[in-house]
């Protein structure tokens, strides 16, 4: 746009000091206030979009998530997202303007993907814990070895092809919404879904939060300006936990069926892990640290499910092979005789442990348009609005 010839030198160079200003800014707004032009996650099968499927090979071909009918409401097939379509991420992505996050790990002729506007390098089964610390602990192995360490140590690796040279890549990083989590979920689920006692747990808890804790301060040491924290769901209203730990007749809340003493200790990490995120914030004091409640998040239907749809429940699972909430460890989603339901959006439980989209969707919308991240996310960022005031300034 050019000023007309009648517009005085002075109220020209007035015009230009504001457009400066503005782009001034607009400038620290994105850098600053929490607004991204990316997305880079850590985490577990609550935000894996892929990296499973491509770690798998044909001899783990059996992994639930990678069959159908996982995926059905999304892509008509298994993406290798634990659900039947979206998770939270893909929700976040789309709100942000980003295309859906790729997965680091890619298997085959398309292994080339653009990472410019985001990395996933979340896997279904990972732990927050190493592989190899948890399985001299258990006698089970553990799903895989792509624990938090593994991932972040992927993410340095890859940087250089993603961003290019240490300052183009400080700058990429900073201007990234780091997604850390939901992770160490798994790290409990080994012991607590084979019953064994929840002290067994909580004695993970503080090597769980420790493990998180640094991996927060390393990523904030590459650059990283804008960090949202998710804690533990309340995993005492999974299907999976109330069928395989009814034997021990654990006590239930009346007003949502679920086990207390679970909620309690997925409350217990997540108290951690929040007094820890305050000792980070008084670290870095510029760097947003938003952590993510899950648990009250999702409380919201546990406590009333007709309000967000679910009219067939909250606590029986849609995909299942039978049993009082159709969790059946002998038959699990994904494998014979399971059966989906026909309308799962109705379901705010998936499989037995993993939640329909229709229940992420709702956990996105507390969290990043409503009240359930601290500080609030929509309180930080304001990326559409900065975007369109950039793009009218910069046409002056
Ligand atoms: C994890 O890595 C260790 C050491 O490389 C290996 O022995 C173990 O089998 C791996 N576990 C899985 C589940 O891949
Ligand atoms: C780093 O990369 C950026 C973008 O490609 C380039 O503009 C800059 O000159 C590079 N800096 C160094 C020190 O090589």
């Amino acid at each position: 746009m050019s000023f007309s010839s009648t517009t005085t030198s002075s109220s020209m160079s007035f015009a230009c000091f504001l457009v400066v200003l503005i782009v001034f800014s607009n400038d620290r707004l994105v850098h600053a206030s929490g607004c991204y032009t990316s997305i880079i996650s850590f985490g577990d099968s609550l935000a894996d979009t892929g990296n499973l499927k491509g770690l798998a090979t044909i001899a783990d071909e059996l992994y639930p998530c990678l069959l159908p009918p996982y995926g059905e409401s999304f892509a008509n097939q298994p993406t290798g997202r634990c659900s039947n379509g979206r998770l939270i991420i893909d929700f976040l992505a789309e709100s942000l303007g980003l295309p859906l996050i790729p997965s680091f790990v890619h298997k085959g002729p398309d292994n080339i993907a653009a990472f410019e506007q985001g990395v996933n390098y979340a896997v279904a089964g990972a732990t927050a814990l190493s592989a190899s610390f948890l399985e001299a602990k258990w006698t089970e192995k553990s799903v895989n070895n792509a624990s938090l360490q593994t991932q972040l140590s992927w993410f340095q690796k890859s940087l250089p092809s993603i961003c290019g040279n240490t300052s183009a890549c400080r700058d990429y990083i900073g201007r990234s919404l780091f997604l850390i989590g939901e992770i160490g979920g798994n790290d409990y689920n080994y012991p607590l879904l084979v019953g064994k006692p929840i002290e067994e747990a909580e004695s993970y808890v503080p090597l769980v939060i420790d493990t998180i804790f640094s991996t927060i301060n390393e990523v904030i040491d590459m650059g990283a300006q804008t960090l949202v924290v998710p804690g533990n769901f309340p995993i005492g209203c999974s299907s999976s936990y109330l069928t395989t730990r009814a034997f021990l007749n654990e006590e239930r809340d009346p007003s949502t069926g679920c086990l207390i003493q679970l909620n309690e200790f997925a409350e217990y990490h997540n108290q951690m892990l929040q007094s820890r995120l305050n000792e980070i914030r008084e670290l870095h004091p510029n760097v947003i640290i938003m952590y993510g409640d899950y648990f009250n998040a999702a409380m919201q239907f546990y406590r009333s499910p007709p309000e967000f749809g679910f009219t067939n429940g909250v606590l029986k699972a849609c995909c299942g092979g039978g049993g009082p909430y159709n969790y059946n460890t002998e038959a699990r989603c994904g494998y014979e005789p399971a059966t989906a339901c026909d309308e799962p959006d109705t379901y705010a439980n998936w499989d037995g442990v993993h939640l329909t989209e229709a229940a992420y969707k709702v956990i996105f919308k507390g969290l990043f348009e409503g009240t359930f991240t601290k500080p609030e996310f929509r309180s930080v960022c304001h990326a559409s609005e900065s975007q369109v005031n950039i793009g009218s300034s910069s046409a002056m």
